[in-house]
């Protein structure tokens, strides 16, 4: 019998895949399957986002790398620990991250884990401007709600939002 051949037999493995290794299993203990739907979708969806828009604002494909990883974990600890949300949710979830992911895996060095780190911490801040790589996650984090209805105003309506749409034309 034919054995199909690995569709990513060929793909070489990357950063991106040691933190999906420990993200997979950390929302797959949500017992919710609405709440878990949303999980996936937002982080994985908001890593793809701030991948593009990094490429688009000359990151090299490292740098996207990075930008992912940080929107990948930036609401973790929001669909792990709900209870924890909206008081200084955002430390909380730079935290979590440290402590379940980036102290878990030696693929990042300490910069690196600083500036993700970083970057969770400040993803709240959505009215000042911080670091590229910080505003980008903060970008990543209301374009994927966007993109996800795009005909809902409640995102539509965000000042990030609208800037992201004009760059993207
Ligand atoms: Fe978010």
């Amino acid at each position: 019998m034919n054995v199909a051949p690995d569709r990513y037999e060929m793909r070489n493995l990357t950063r991106i895949d040691e933190v999906s290794k420990i993200l997979d299993i950390l929302l797959s203990n949500i017992l919710d399957p609405t709440l878990k739907r949303d999980a996936f979708v937002h982080l994985y969806g908001a890593g793809q986002v701030a991948t593009i828009l990094y490429l688009k604002r000359g990151h090299t494909r490292e740098e996207c790398e990075i930008a992912c990883i940080a929107a990948m974990l930036h609401d973790l600890c929001k669909y792990l620990c709900p209870d924890s949300m909206y008081d200084g949710h955002a430390h909380k979830c730079a935290v979590y991250a440290k402590e379940m992911v980036l102290d878990r895996i030696d693929v990042l060095n300490d910069e690196e884990k600083t500036a993700i780190f970083n970057a969770i911490e400040r993803h709240d801040r959505k009215f000042e401007v911080d670091t590229p790589l910080d505003e980008v996650v903060k970008d990543a984090d209301v374009f994927q709600r966007f993109l996800r209805r795009p005909m809902d105003d409640c995102f539509y309506r965000k000042s990030r939002v609208q800037a992201i749409i004009e760059e993207l034309r």
